[in-house]
């Protein structure tokens, strides 16, 4: 039985202020749920939210990282960093990532190895883009996404990784896979894994993102290929963010 997971990435917004209220406000309303919660500010802020949600039942985890363990490498966080800084999990690969900073395949994968070897669990996101999707090339597209890391890294590093699903084209757009296009997508991700192990592929976490929102979470967490979400800008007001961890309870 795969737990849940309602991962909230909070991308380039927050301050010190409206980090502690969200989190208050999250904290408050926060109730016994089976599913498991994480949160992911910015890295500036990965200190002060791991201290707010200290002995409750958060996670938290940064957005990226350096493929480096450190060095000169002006501007960048290294994954020992995050650890240091008590966070647990890091995102890799995001699309804002691949086509807004330009990042191959090949770097998505050494970024998923250097999550693992700073003692991290990495979060690795795929998904086609709507031109990709028009043309029919979705799967050659998460295949191709994923199999760049599993070659680099081997397949037994899945067992301890946790795989999103995110079309680009629902990024943000307010426009959501349906629960049906999630399914499949996520169906066909853990096919994959199970072509390398299939214990791995049954106990490998796939989240869906992209505008989830309140009103279509249980719909999609319902897919039973779908084990939660990552949540972009509804986990940006605690009320949205709640009523989505409740539907994947
Ligand atoms: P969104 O973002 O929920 O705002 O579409 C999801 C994500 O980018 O992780």
């Amino acid at each position: 039985m795969r737990r849940k997971l309602v991962a909230g990435n909070w991308k380039m917004f927050g301050s010190v202020a409206r980090n502690a209220s969200l989190v208050r406000g999250l904290l408050d309303g926060l109730t016994d749920t089976p599913a498991e919660v994480a949160v992911f500010p910015p890295a500036l802020y990965l200190q002060q939210v791991v201290g707010l949600v200290a002995g409750r039942p958060v996670l938290v985890g940064a957005q990226d990282l350096s493929p480096f363990a450190e060095g000169a490498y002006t501007g960048d966080i290294a994954g020992g960093m995050i650890k240091d800084a008590g966070a647990r999990l890091v995102l890799v690969g995001h699309s804002e990532r691949r086509h807004g900073h330009g990042e191959s395949d090949a770097l998505v994968a050494e970024k998923f190895c250097a999550a693992q070897a700073a003692g991290l669990t990495p979060v690795l996101c795929l998904g086609e883009t709507l031109a990709e999707r028009d043309a029919d090339q979705t799967e050659q597209v998460l295949g191709r996404q994923f199999d760049a890391v599993l070659n680099r890294a081997g397949a037994a590093a899945m067992a301890d990784a946790v795989l999103a699903y995110e079309p680009v084209w629902a990024i943000g757009t307010g426009r959501t896979a349906s629960p049906e296009q999630a399914e499949e997508a996520h169906l066909f991700l853990r096919s994959r894994m199970a072509s390398h192990d299939a214990m791995i592929a049954s106990s490998l976490r796939i989240l869906y993102g992209g505008s989830v929102k309140a009103s279509n979470a249980e719909a999609i967490f319902a897919k039973p290929n779908v084990d939660g979400g990552l949540i972009g800008g509804a986990s940006l007001v605690s009320g949205d963010f709640l009523a989505i961890i409740a539907a994947a309870s």
